[in-house]
């Protein structure tokens, strides 16, 4: 089976790049190369997958790769992901993550392909101070990169319930692990106290994360790009929360340095103050659990920034 991956060379996508190489698939990658881009994260599989320099905006050469590589199912990670640059400036978050999506949606329509796999994320349902999200809990989101992720998410159901494109949605959380571009909280981290320096905090470290190790993200992917139900969404969510000053904290305990080696900084603007997913349905539904422990992914994730 042909899989068009977007985003591809990002984060999340090139763990799912990776893994989906090494199952036997054949994989079509289209990334814009933007800064959070970069093939480096697909040296491990190099020369096994194809590759288009492409942005998901431009109609046209989307058509055209689609019409060359006949792709049978997509799976769709391109977005802007950095929630504190689309404070800055949320244009590049409508056009790639809105107006990206609606392109890639248009050519699903055009080229009858099967399925189409919409990675959202959990910050669409806002936040919430007791309790987790279902899939049907109602959208909130807060930050501009929240909400033009809402926009794509219900475009993807418009799309199913209008015209039939077969989508199916995952809504993962934070993630987490090897070749996080370092603007995150747990690699900026890593790198600061490697350079001997505090690690920034926002407000006094109360806001909670739902942290989910990036392979056990990208393995849930692949099940529900394989299982999942059309026309469904799916959380993906590990269960293990802490607050960011704990994580810090673990993060300096496991690189032996003292616990004060932390400054806290001025709160994001709408800064969300906790993310919960209820992950009864992936369970029930496709038998998936996160398998790895925070500790645990943690220190595998310290490693290898300490070696790269
Ligand atoms: N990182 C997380 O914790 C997290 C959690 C939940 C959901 N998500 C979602 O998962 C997906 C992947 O996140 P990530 O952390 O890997 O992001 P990332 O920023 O690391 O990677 C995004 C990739 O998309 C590419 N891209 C950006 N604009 C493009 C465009 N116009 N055309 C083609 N390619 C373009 C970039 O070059 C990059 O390779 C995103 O949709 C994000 O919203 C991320």
């Amino acid at each position: 089976m042909k899989v068009l991956v977007t985003g591809g060379a990002g984060f999340i996508g090139s763990e799912f790049v990776r893994q989906g190489v090494k199952k036997g698939y054949r994989i079509v990658v289209v990334d814009k190369l933007t800064y959070a881009g970069d093939l480096k994260r697909l040296c491990e599989v190099r020369g096994r997958y194809m590759f288009y320099k492409a942005d998901i905006c431009d109609k046209k050469k989307m058509e055209a790769i689609f019409r060359k590589e006949r792709p049978a199912v997509i799976a769709h990670f391109a977005a802007e992901s950095h929630v504190d640059r689309s404070i800055e400036d949320a244009s590049p978050f409508m056009d790639t993550n809105v107006k990206g999506t609606q392109v890639m949606l248009d050519c699903c329509r055009k080229f009858g392909i099967k399925r189409f796999l919409h990675v959202s994320t959990d910050e669409v349902y806002g936040e919430i101070s007791r309790g987790s999200f279902t899939e049907s809990s109602a959208f909130n989101p807060n930050s501009p990169y929240s909400v033009t992720k809402a926009a794509a998410d219900m475009l993807v159901r418009a799309y199913w319930r209008t015209y039939g494109v077969p989508a199916v949605i995952v809504r993962p959380s934070n993630n987490y692990g090897p070749w996080q571009f370092p603007e995150k909280l747990i690699p900026v981290a890593i790198h600061r106290v490697r350079a001997g320096k505090k690690i920034p905090v926002y407000a006094r470290g109360h806001n909670v994360r739902e942290w989910l190790y990036v392979s056990d993200c990208a393995q849930a992917i692949w099940l529900v790009l394989a299982k999942g139900r059309i026309g469904e969404s799916y959380n993906i969510g590990s269960g293990q929360e802490y607050r960011n000053i704990d994580t810090a904290r673990m993060i300096l305990e496991i690189m032996g340095k003292p616990d004060n080696m932390i400054e806290f900084v001025k709160d994001r603007p709408g800064h969300d103050i906790r993310y919960s997913l209820n992950t009864a349905k992936i369970r029930r539904e496709l038998g998936w659990k996160a398998g790895t422990r925070f500790s645990e992914g943690l220190k595998k994730t310290i490693d290898w920034y300490l070696k790269h």
